[in-house]
């Protein structure tokens, strides 16, 4: 696992948009896995001033983790109404760049047939050959998307009730903001399992600020446990990187030995 450390939030949003962007350039068809939340903002604007530089999205075909069940894209609905995860990642990656519209997927919160969109969501993913660059944000109970505490470390695409804390911290995040009494938000989704996180070739995890710093630590450094879904990282055999800011791991305990790692590999010019 490369635990990579930046002094803050854009920092860390820098160095994850580089790893993205090199990802992109050395293999232009490939499937990069993306994710939703106030994370990975900061790198999806890198990405798009990426873009406007140059770097070509027109070969990449993307799967999002996850959606709220009730909601979908529906462009007519202003935003404040469709807090959807379809319109955020139209709003802040995918009509910024040119990534093909047949080339993305997110769950269909919409859908009629969830358990059948599941499937149909793993066979998809299947037949673009794998996904070869998964991002994700971490919850604030642990969650990789929806895949909350007590969740098989196995799990593949299935339908999530959310925690009493994500509902707290996504309703804080978004739904306060737009307006939505509390009670209108939606309680379950759709998400990608943690078994098909795992399948992924490479996996990027950023976090940010002082409130992530405790689960942070429990991912990383804790026990494997289905109460901290992430922790499934540490049992991952694919390339892993985890980018954090200074705040958000603060509470590693070996995070001096991470730090020199990161200047060995530089020197020896492996990172
Ligand atoms: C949601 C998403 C997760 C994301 C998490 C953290 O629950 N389903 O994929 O990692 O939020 O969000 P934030 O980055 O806002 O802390």
């Amino acid at each position: 696992m490369d635990i990579i450390v930046r002094e803050n939030y854009e920092e860390m949003s820098e160095y994850a948009a580089g790893v993205i962007g090199r990802f992109v350039r050395n293999k232009p068809y490939c499937v990069l896995g993306l994710a939703t939340g106030s994370t990975p903002i900061g790198t999806y604007r890198r990405l798009i001033k990426m873009h406007r530089e140059g770097l070509d999205f027109s070969k990449v075909v993307a799967f999002n983790l996850d959606e709220y069940i009730g909601v979908g894209i529906n462009l007519d609905v202003p935003y404040e109404v469709d807090q959807s995860y379809a319109r955020f990642m139209h709003e802040e990656l995918f009509s910024h760049i040119n990534v093909k519209k047949e080339n993305i997927h997110i769950p269909d919160g919409l859908t009629k047939d969830p358990a059948g969109f599941c499937s149909w969501y793993e066979e998809e993913i299947k037949r673009a050959g794998g996904i070869d660059l998964q991002l994700v944000g971490i919850g604030g109970d642990g969650h990789w998307g929806f895949n909350e505490p007590g969740s098989s470390l196995a799990s593949r695409t299935s339908i999530q009730a959310l925690s009493p804390q994500t509902l707290s911290d996504n309703y804080e995040s978004f739904y306060k903001k737009a307006g939505v009494e509390r009670d209108k938000m939606p309680h379950f989704a759709i998400t990608m399992g943690i078994g098909t996180i795992l399948d992924s070739k490479n996996i990027l995890m950023i976090a940010s600020g002082v409130n992530k710093a405790d689960v942070v630590a429990k991912c990383i450094e804790g026990p494997v446990t289905s109460q901290i879904t992430s922790s499934a990282i540490q049992l991952y055999a694919g390339g892993v990187t985890v980018a954090l800011d200074k705040a958000a791991a603060s509470k590693l305990q070996n995070l001096q030995h991470y730090i020199h790692i990161e200047r060995l590999k530089e020197e020896y010019g492996m990172g």
